[in-house]
């Protein structure tokens, strides 16, 4: 093959950053990340203090517009997005085109994309007012398309928002709830949820926010930039995570819950065996998230009443590997994902439909992350550089010579 630092030099100028491990892709006054010594803080507000205490919206209000909101101005924020929850009667036939075995982030991605159809008059990303709208809309309808998604994968109606209701009260509703029985909302399964969104709102420039922003320089529309987040996101290495720690830890009960032999397989690097909720880019610390999840996930699943055999296993691995010299030394801790899945089981949410809440969650930061971009004079189109590794110049021959 061909010789990457020869490469590099004779192209003189160019860096070759895979995964853009050293390289900043912007400037962004959003959210600070120091993965060294595990702090996480959205527009200077440390998560912790964020987490349980402010609502999703407001911390959604604060990644959007850099301030926290007044009563008056959380109150305006949830009324916008409280008028825009339905969906055109067309966007909900649309789901019936799907396989019934679809996967829920599939559904959402392409719904959100089908969103740009109805609304082509307010798609203009140069046009604030239009760019405000796109985001209310968007943060007002996912969680529909989400319970739908989730509605259509069992087979049962489609149900209408209720507006009466509180922003994830009203998801609560829409997914759980049925026609034929009155759904009571339990109080602290909402607030909890509630909590996990702030907890994903935003993480600076992951894969699926620096996608969200890839496809916004070329000016794409809002719909169109966060759907190719949300097929981002969908990847088992990223949001798809937290789905895959479930199965993982399902398979090792299964396979008799023995932890040390599963360890053993993480580290013989065995082909498709990783400890799925472990190591971050950034994070080479506990991952603050994590450790707000971890206490979140104990306490759910002792006031819910719901024990979960897989608690342990987590607990078991999580200990194994933090005293484990191959996770030592590369600095892998849990991040996020590695006990969300827990509780939205403990919720009653199927383990396809993580990954949507994931994404549910991360939608105010891919707005801001979106928005912010484009109001930058200074922002140019994404355009990544490359090294050729191919032939040199190659003569044609006709097919009819081949
Ligand atoms: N299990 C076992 N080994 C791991 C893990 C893991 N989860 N994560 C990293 N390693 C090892 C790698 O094999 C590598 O070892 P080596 O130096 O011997 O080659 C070393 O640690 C460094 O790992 P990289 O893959 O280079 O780290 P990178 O920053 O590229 O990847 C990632 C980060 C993708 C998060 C990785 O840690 C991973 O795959 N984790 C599991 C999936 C996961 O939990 N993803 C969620 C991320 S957080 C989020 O999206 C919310």
């Amino acid at each position: 093959g061909i010789e990457i630092s020869a490469l590099l030099k004779e192209t003189g100028y160019v860096t070759l950053d895979q995964g853009f491990v050293n390289t900043a892709s912007c400037a962004s006054a959003i959210t600070y990340i120091d993965g060294d010594a595990g702090i996480l803080r959205y527009r200077g507000f440390p998560i912790e203090q964020l987490a349980g205490k402010a609502s999703f919206l407001e911390v959604s209000y604060l990644l959007i517009h850099d301030a926290l909101p007044t009563p008056a101005q959380l109150a305006e924020f949830a009324d916008k997005i409280r008028v825009h929850t339905l969906l055109q009667e067309e966007m909900r036939t649309f789901f019936s085109g799907f396989p019934r075995d679809a996967h829920p982030m599939a559904v959402l991605s392409s719904a959100v994309t089908a969103l740009s159809t109805f609304y082509q008059d307010a798609l203009d990303p140069t046009d604030p007012e239009q760019v405000e709208i796109s985001g209310i809309r968007l943060m007002a309808k996912l969680p529909t398309i989400a319970a739908y998604a989730y509605k259509k994968s069992i087979g049962h109606p489609l149900p209408y928002p209720d507006n009466s209701l509180d922003y994830v009260e009203n998801f609560l509703r829409m997914t759980f709830g049925l026609p034929t029985v009155t759904y009571e909302i339990d109080p602290k399964i909402a607030k909890i949820l509630d909590m996990l969104f702030v907890l994903h709102a935003d993480h600076e420039q992951n894969c699926s926010t620096s996608t969200v922003r890839l496809v916004g320089s070329a000016q794409a529309n809002l719909f169109a930039s966060v759907a190719a987040g949300i097929n981002a996101l969908s990847g088992p290495l990223h949001g798809g995570a937290n789905s895959a720690v479930l199965e993982m830890l399902e398979q090792i009960r299964a396979d008799g819950g023995d932890v040390q032999s599963f360890v053993r397989r993480v580290k013989a690097k065995e082909k498709g065996v990783k400890l799925m909720g472990f190591g971050h880019r950034v994070y080479k610390n506990y991952d603050p998230r994590a450790a707000i999840v971890k206490k979140a996930a104990q306490d759910v699943l002792a006031t819910l009443d719901r024990p979960d055999p897989l608690l342990e296993i987590a607990f078991q691995l999580e200990e194994i590997a933090l005293a484990d010299d191959y996770f030592v030394s590369r600095k892998l801790y849990p991040n996020v994902d590695f006990y969300t899945g827990l509780i939205y089981k403990a919720l009653g949410f199927p383990t396809k439909m993580f990954t949507v809440l994931f994404a549910l969650g991360r939608l105010p930061g891919w707005i801001a992350q979106w928005a912010e971009m484009m109001s930058d004079p200074t922002t140019k189109i994404g355009r990544p550089r490359q090294l050729y590794t191919g032939e040199a110049e190659r003569q044609f021959v006709p097919i009819s010579e081949r």
